[in-house]
């Protein structure tokens, strides 16, 4: 780090985190807070649909599509974290592309902000899914290298707007000087998260179908696709500790953060299983969204970078994840009994 950069680090004013009613929001402004920081955590959604709120942050409701809103709510904080964004799994992101494209508006709108206000690190957090698809059209794919986003083909809609962001992110830092982070995350799972409104992934669905089917004593669950897809999966604490080791970095450039654990959609579904203390019958829905064949995340650059990787295994993450979406199935039947 610079000398510059350590002092601008020094600076223990508040930190902005958008998107903090968010799955990956709401565990970060924990970390936050822990750390001793001050925190503005902002988002759109009503107080209560937060899947996290933290008393001891500042709580604020705004739109950050709005640049006005997005002035206001950068305004004398250190830094940014930038979480807010209109997607889901790929049930969400294939059929709501124009939504998740509208998203370019918070990025556009906090990187204006943050420059206005002359915010210390700004971070971004891009995805996965700005790897192009010819790369990932095997389930035995090659593991995804932060060089092989270009030439361009990403996820349509969602992933379009992601590279786009960080390339904005990008010519912010060299045409403004802004210090930027950005992080590609591979498909993150946890508790306090969507499980059950359109916009679940994977793990968050199958522990809610495993949780359902023992509750009804059902001897299936559905799966969407053949179960032969492939994808790495990483758990929310690892992927917290990523956001703020990549942010205190020096890292300008795009990096991985996801694991190298490859299964098929059929492991993921017989660990889920196996927490549960259960064996189901696969159906398989071939009409539903399955997107890219495999995807898997190459660490050889953050190991180098940053001399750590994402490493809770995906047995081990899943415990909390299902006792948590379990939960949420148990308390929605006392809500609303025989629904
Ligand atoms: P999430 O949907 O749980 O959280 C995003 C939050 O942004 C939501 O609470 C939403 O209300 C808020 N938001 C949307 N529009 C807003 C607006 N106009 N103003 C203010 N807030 C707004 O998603 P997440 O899983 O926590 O993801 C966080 C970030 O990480 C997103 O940028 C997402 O694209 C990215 N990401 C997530 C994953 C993953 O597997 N969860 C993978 C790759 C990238
Ligand atoms: N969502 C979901 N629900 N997926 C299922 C289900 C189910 O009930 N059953 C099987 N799948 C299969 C999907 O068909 C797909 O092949 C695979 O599980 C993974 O689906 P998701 O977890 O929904 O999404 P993804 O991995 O294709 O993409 C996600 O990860 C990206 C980052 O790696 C999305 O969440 C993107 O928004 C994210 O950026």
């Amino acid at each position: 780090m610079t000398a510059q950069s350590v002092q601008a680090r020094q600076r223990r004013g508040p930190v902005l985190v958008a998107g903090a009613g968010g799955f990956i929001g709401g565990h970060l402004v924990a970390r936050l807070l822990a750390e001793g920081r001050r925190v503005r955590a902002v988002d759109i959604k009503p107080f209560d649909a937060w899947y996290q709120r933290h008393p001891a942050a500042d709580n604020q409701r705004a739109d950050l599509a709005l640049r006005e809103e997005c002035r206001r709510a950068a305004q004398g904080v250190d830094d940014v974290y930038n979480l807010a964004a209109d997607m889901g799994g790929i049930g969400f992101i294939e059929h709501n592309k124009a939504a998740c494209m509208l998203s370019v508006l918070i990025n556009t709108h906090l990187l204006l902000a943050a420059r206005e206000h002359d915010v210390g690190r700004y971070f971004y957090a891009s995805s996965a899914c700005v790897y192009p698809a010819y790369r990932q059209d095997d389930a035995r794919v090659e593991a995804l290298r932060e060089d092989m986003a270009y030439p361009a083909q990403p996820e349509d809609g969602y992933g379009w707007e992601k590279l786009f962001a960080e390339r904005m992110c990008r010519h912010f830092a060299e045409d403004f000087g802004l210090t930027v982070r950005i992080a590609r995350f591979h498909n993150v799972y946890g508790p306090h998260g969507s499980w059950d409104d359109g916009r679940e992934k994977a793990p968050a669905a199958l522990c809610r179908k495993v949780a359902r089917a023992l509750r009804d004593g059902a001897d299936a669950i559905e799966l969407w696709g053949d179960g032969t897809r492939t994808r790495s999966f990483m758990y929310v604490d690892d992927c917290v500790e990523g956001i703020r080791r990549i942010m205190d970095s020096d890292v300008d450039h795009p990096l991985n953060l996801g694991t190298g654990e490859l299964v098929t959609v059929t492991e993921l579904a017989r660990l889920i299983e196996k927490t549960a203390g259960v064996r189901l019958e696969h159906r398989h829905d071939l009409s539903a969204p399955q997107g890219v064949h495999g995807r898997n995340s190459d660490n050889t650059r953050i190991r180098a970078l940053l001399d750590w990787e994402p490493l809770v295994p995906l047995s081990q993450g899943l415990e909390p994840t299902y006792a948590w979406i379990a939960q949420q199935v148990a308390n929605a039947d006392a809500a609303a009994p025989g629904a």
